[in-house]
C-alpha cells in the first residue's frame, strides 16, 4: 500500500495528470530548491537577446519565464508530454505567448515538433533521467541546433538517500550520453543543494 502510494506520487512528477498533477505542478513552482535550480540553469546557458531556445519538459514553466527575460528578441519553444503542465506553463507565461515570444506544445522529447528555425540552445531540467532512450533522443536533438549551438542538461537526483556522489554519477552519465550523441566541449557545473544539482553543458560541433 505504502509502496503503491510512493509510486503514484513519483509518477506525478514524471507525467503530471489529474488533480494530483495540478498539485505536483504547484509544488514544482513553489519549492525553493526547484526555483533555484531553474534560475541557475538558465544563468549557465549564457542566453543572448536574439537566441531561439527549446526547453524540454518545462513543467510549470519557471525556466521558460526566465528565458524570456534574457532572450528579449528571440523565440522560446517548450514541449512537455503532460497536458496539465501545458496548462500551468501557459498560464504562467501568458503575456509572452500572446506576444508570440513563447510557443508551448504538448509533445515528447523523443518526437519534438520541428521548431520554426535552427536553435541556439536546448535546455532540460530534471527530466533527463525519465527519457527512455537518452542517446538516441540527444542525437536527434543535435540536428535541431545550429553548429555551435549549446545544450544544458540539469539533474538533481530525487531518489531517497541520494548523496553528492549520486549527483556526480548523474553528471558522468549525462556527459557520456552527450559524447555518444556527438556533442563536444562538455563541462559540468554544480549547485550546492541537498543533494547537489549538476548541470552538464555541451556544444553541437
Ligand atoms: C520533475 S518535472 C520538472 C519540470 C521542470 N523542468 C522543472 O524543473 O520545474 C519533469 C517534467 O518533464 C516532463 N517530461 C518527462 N519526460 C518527458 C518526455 N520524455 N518528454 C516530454 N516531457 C517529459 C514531465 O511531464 C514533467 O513536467
Amino acid at each position: 500500500m505504502k509502496q503503491r502510494l510512493i509510486t503514484a506520487i513519483i509518477g506525478q512528477f514524471h507525467r503530471p495528470h489529474g488533480a494530483g498533477g495540478h498539485l505536483a505542478g504547484w509544488i514544482m513552482a513553489h519549492r525553493a530548491s526547484n526555483r533555484r535550480r531553474n534560475q541557475w540553469t538558465v544563468s549557465l546557458l549564457d542566453v543572448r537577446p536574439t537566441d531561439h531556445i527549446l526547453e524540454i519538459g518545462f513543467g510549470p514553466g519557471l525556466a521558460i519565464a526566465h528565458l524570456t527575460r534574457h532572450a528579449t528578441h528571440g523565440t522560446i519553444y517548450g514541449i512537455d508530454h503532460s497536458a496539465v503542465m501545458l496548462r500551468h506553463a501557459t498560464r504562467r507565461n501568458a503575456a509572452a505567448i500572446r506576444a508570440h515570444r513563447v510557443t508551448l506544445r504538448q509533445a515528447t522529447a523523443e518526437h519534438p515538433p520541428a521548431p520554426g528555425q535552427p536553435l541556439d540552445a536546448i535546455v532540460t531540467i530534471n527530466t533527463f533521467g525519465m527519457w527512455p532512450n537518452p542517446t538516441a533522443t540527444l542525437t536527434h536533438l543535435r540536428t535541431l541546433l545550429k553548429p555551435g549551438g549549446r545544450i544544458a542538461i540539469t539533474s538533481q537526483p530525487r531518489t531517497p538517500g541520494a548523496t553528492p556522489e549520486t549527483s556526480a554519477q548523474a553528471a558522468r552519465d549525462i556527459t557520456r550520453h552527450l559524447t555518444e550523441a556527438g556533442y563536444t566541449h562538455t563541462r559540468a557545473e554544480t549547485l550546492d543543494l541537498t543533494p547537489p544539482a549538476v548541470c552538464v553543458l555541451a556544444i553541437r560541433p
